[in-house]
């Protein structure tokens, strides 16, 4: 296999939390004009996490990167950096990063928000493995986490179906074993020509908040699902011919394929225009919706936990959203 990327650095402990409350599809049948059937069917999704209204977004953070620390062995004062990926921080400033440093006691560290919508986690991975190779930082906490509730019009049933909240976190470290943790490959890219089709317009700097934006129901995610769907199954199939052309990699290697939690169509039509075994793609769609930025960390952690990902496995993850962003990383765990 040809390494473009060829990092040594492996993800030494996976953390995760999500909220207590579980919303159901019954649930959400006395909300909207929607039933069970419909959602299973068309999302695969049956069940996800709410954060309580206490929590924000760094709550659930501190939470996920805690438990990363601890399955690292690794102090939280010995944290060089910590990447927030997120598009649900807590405020616009001060970045989210900071606020879940002073919580977990990371008092040692730097940390910034990375906003990539739902690809943020494979580009925190990305930017995590450069700081380390290039040997800025020993130790880096790559976390996810979203709590897309608030950020839901629970009155749009197209979309209030689809998403839940959560966090995971990966702690990564320089491998010095041959043979060891790797980034073997990492794509990634964007384009706001279509931003429009995944979006909360207001609350920025282009639209400030106002009463009639408030009225207008601006500040919640606005989604053309169809649209997003396309091209969601068009450039993720296209990321895995870029990656079998430029690794030489046989997909047949591959153990476990941990795409981004959107739709289990999604998924499934990417595994079949790929001739990616669908078999090996691990889904949690079902119990946790589509969480964002979280999805892949949360779904690493319980794929290990389950033993579905085993050190030594090559494991390909894959992600597209908002922005538009997407990006594939191939790794040896
Ligand atoms: N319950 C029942 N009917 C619903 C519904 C719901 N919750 N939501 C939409 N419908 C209806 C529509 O009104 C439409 O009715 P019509 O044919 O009478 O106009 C019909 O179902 C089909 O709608 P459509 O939007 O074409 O459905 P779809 O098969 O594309 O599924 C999504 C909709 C949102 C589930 C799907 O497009 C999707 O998952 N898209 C990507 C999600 C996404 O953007 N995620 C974030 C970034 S990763």
């Amino acid at each position: 296999m040809k390494s473009l990327c060829n990092l040594p650095v492996r993800i030494a402990g996976l953390g995760a939390y999500v909220p207590d409350k579980v919303l159901d599809n019954s649930m959400l049948e006395q909300m909207v004009d929607t039933t069970d059937e419909w959602i299973v069917r068309r999302t695969g999704i049956k069940e996800r996490r709410i954060a309580a209204p206490r929590q924000a977004t760094s709550d659930l953070a501190a939470a996920a990167g805690r438990k990363a620390l601890k399955a690292a062995g690794l102090a939280a004062r010995d944290v060089d950096a910590v990447i927030l990926c997120t598009c649900t921080p807590d405020h616009v400033f001060p970045a989210t990063a900071c606020i879940v440093q002073t919580a977990i006691g990371a008092v040692n560290a730097f940390g910034y928000d990375l906003q990539a919508a739902c690809s943020g986690f494979l580009f925190g991975l990305m930017q995590g493995a450069a700081l380390i190779d290039s040997g800025m930082a020993e130790n880096v906490l790559v976390i996810g986490a979203e709590t897309l509730s608030r950020f839901t019009d629970w009155e749009d049933r197209s979309s209030c179906i689809l998403f839940g909240d959560g966090a995971g976190a990966a702690l990564l470290q320089k491998e010095s074993a041959p043979g060891g943790g790797e980034v073997v490959f990492c794509e990634m890219g964007g384009d706001a020509a279509r931003a429009d089709i995944l979006e909360v317009p207001a609350g920025g700097s282009r639209l400030v908040a106002s009463e009639e934006t408030v009225r207008q129901r601006r500040h919640y995610m606005q989604l053309q699902g169809r649209e997003v769907f396309k091209l969601a199954v068009g450039k993720l199939g296209e990321l895995v011919d870029t990656l079998e052309e430029k690794t030489g990699v046989d997909m047949k290697d591959i153990s476990l394929i941990i795409p981004h939690q959107s739709n289990e169509r999604i998924i499934r039509s990417v595994c079949d225009r790929a001739g990616l075994p669908q078999e090996r793609a691990y889904m949690n769609i079902e119990r946790m919706g589509n969480t964002s930025a979280a999805s892949i960390p949360i779904a690493m952690e319980q794929a290990v936990g389950e033993g579905k990902l085993k050190r030594g496995d090559i494991a390909l993850l894959l992600a597209f959203g908002g922005g538009l962003t997407w990006g594939a990383t191939l790794l040896r765990y």
